[in-house]
């Protein structure tokens, strides 16, 4: 925490320590330690879990099935959501690292479709990549998951076929990894899925591909702002009493501003598990494929109400124009005294920087080029969906993303974390980082194991799905490439629309 944050905290809760209540008790007030969350604090927003059907404690054994369920999402009418489990969002998983995880997919959509397990280090042939990893999985096939989780942390699961539409219509759900021997971090977990959908008024969906080449260009927001499924669900907070927010955001393209004046955001963690050193701010943003660990303070007056909102983030050239407020939770501080907040560990972690000694440098730019083809104007290293990417396990690389367009993006790598190598920020492990129109950020990443066929992209999914994405081939050990799973499949949703 910067010496101003801590010396705003300090005051805080000095000023608590002194507040009336307190001094007619002639007393401190109890630290939030042992005070518990108001009653039904999370109820709106809590998920359904899977059915463990293991009885080892340390595998979690569920079947998962993807088909059309009819939902009200807004009120009085019907959406056809595309769903896991028959939930939105699909089940919320919740394991131990180390522990195996084993999901029997069905899908009962009707078209092909994969699951990809954003952020968890899987073996190669678990990694959901259509035509790269897997063949896709169609309508009343079959497909079992199954994988060890290796790092604590807060990640996230998708299709990666026709991924723009098939996420954007419900296609996803949270995962999170604890790790026991992890420092204490203060306050009740919530874990929060922001997305949004492209709904008429009526419930139905919008065409997937609305606004056509600008669509694309711009990436399509959908204008009805989920929360775990829901317009605008409420949280109930008591002054001081903190949550610890674990947040997705599962948007196609929209990007969320996390901020709520008058309380505290302290971050813990992100992409791949904690930080360092937490990090006080007062607001955050996150791009799509992102992920962030917060300990929320509240510091509202009891009984106040507040509301986190969506505001036009600037991503580039005319994405914040004429965008409209979007309140998407509401915050109830409820009318209890305030109590004192825990302190927040200031060391979460050790974070070695990767060893750069024999780094091979590569660029990877993310391009827009000419044409007024949409499918073949976004590109990485000026190719759409095919330039490729070649490294050997045990190779350590520095990859230059220059951003060359006019848009940001963020840009996503399957297999592995990375580290930015930016001395501003708080060391952490990524897999999904902003990179802003113009500019040129750069990243360690080390090949450990687990040779195979991986893919980068851009998380704004119309972007990936028009080209912004490559493949990065891993050599083994001997120099061998992998085997591919099916000569010729498609990257893909492109012939499958
Ligand atoms: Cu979350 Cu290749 O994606
Ligand atoms: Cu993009």
């Amino acid at each position: 925490m910067k010496p101003q944050a801590r010396a705003a905290v300090i005051a805080f809760a000095a000023a608590l320590a002194f507040a009336p209540q307190a001094l007619a008790q002639d007393s401190a007030p109890a630290p939030a330690a042992g005070v518990s969350q108001p009653e039904g604090w999370d109820e709106e927003l809590r998920m359904a879990e899977p059915a463990d059907k293991n009885p080892d404690p340390t595998i979690l054994e569920f079947d998962l099935q993807a088909s059309i369920t009819d939902m009200e999402i807004i009120p009085g009418t019907t959406t056809p959501v595309w769903a896991y489990n028959g939930s939105l969002p699909g089940p919320l998983i919740r394991a131990r690292v180390g522990d195996r995880l084993i999901v029997h997919f069905t899908n009962n959509l009707p078209e092909a479709t994969t699951i990809h397990w954003h952020g968890v280090r899987v073996p190669n042939n678990m990694d959901g990549a259509p035509g790269l990893t897997q063949n896709p999985v169609e309508p009343g096939e079959t497909f079992t998951y199954d994988f060890v989780l290796e790092d604590a942390g807060t990640f996230w699961y998708h299709p990666h076929l026709n991924s723009a539409a098939q996420v954007q219509r419900g296609l996803y759900g949270a995962i999170v990894v604890e790790d026991p021997s992890e420092p204490a971090i203060p306050g009740d977990e919530l874990v929060l899925v922001l997305s949004d959908m492209g709904l008429n008024d009526d419930g139905s969906f919008q065409e997937a591909d609305r606004g056509g080449t600008f669509g694309v260009l711009f990436g399509r927001e959908g204008d009805t702002i989920l929360v775990n499924g829901k317009i605008a669900p409420t949280v109930k907070v008591r002054a001081g009493v903190q949550q610890r927010w674990r947040i997705v955001d599962a948007a196609i393209t929209r990007y969320f501003p996390i901020a709520l004046r008058g309380h505290s955001w302290i971050r813990v963690g992100g992409d791949g598990g904690l930080m360092e050193r937490p990090e006080e701010l007062p607001r955050m943003v996150m791009a799509p494929g992102e992920r962030i660990d917060v300990v929320f303070t509240p510091e509202g007056e009891p009984g106040s109400e507040g509301e986190l909102a969506w505001l036009p983030v600037d991503r580039g050239w005319g994405t914040a124009v004429g965008g409209r407020r979007v309140p998407y939770l509401k915050v109830r501080t409820v009318d209890e005294p305030a109590v004192e907040p825990l302190p927040v560990p200031q060391q979460l972690r050790t974070i070695e920087p990767i060893d750069l000694t024999d780094a091979v440098e590569k660029i990877v730019e993310l391009t827009i080029m000419g044409g007024d083809d949409p499918v073949q104007m976004m590109g990485i290293n000026g190719e759409a969906h095919t330039h490729q990417l070649e490294s050997q396990v045990g190779a350590t690389e520095i990859w230059t993303i220059d951003n060359t367009s006019d848009f940001d993006h963020p840009f996503h790598l399957h297999g592995y974390f990375f580290q930015v190598l930016d001395d501003s920020r708080i060391p952490e492990w990524k897999d999904t980082v902003n990179v802003p129109d113009h500019t040129k950020l750069r990243i360690a990443v080390r090949f450990d194991d687990r040779p195979g066929m991986w893919m980068l992209h851009c998380h704004i999914l119309d972007h990936q799905e028009a080209g912004m994405m490559a493949s990065l081939l891993i050599r083994d050990e001997n120099g061998q490439p992998p085997k591919l799973i099916s000569v010729g499949a498609q990257m893909d949703h492109s012939a499958h629309n």
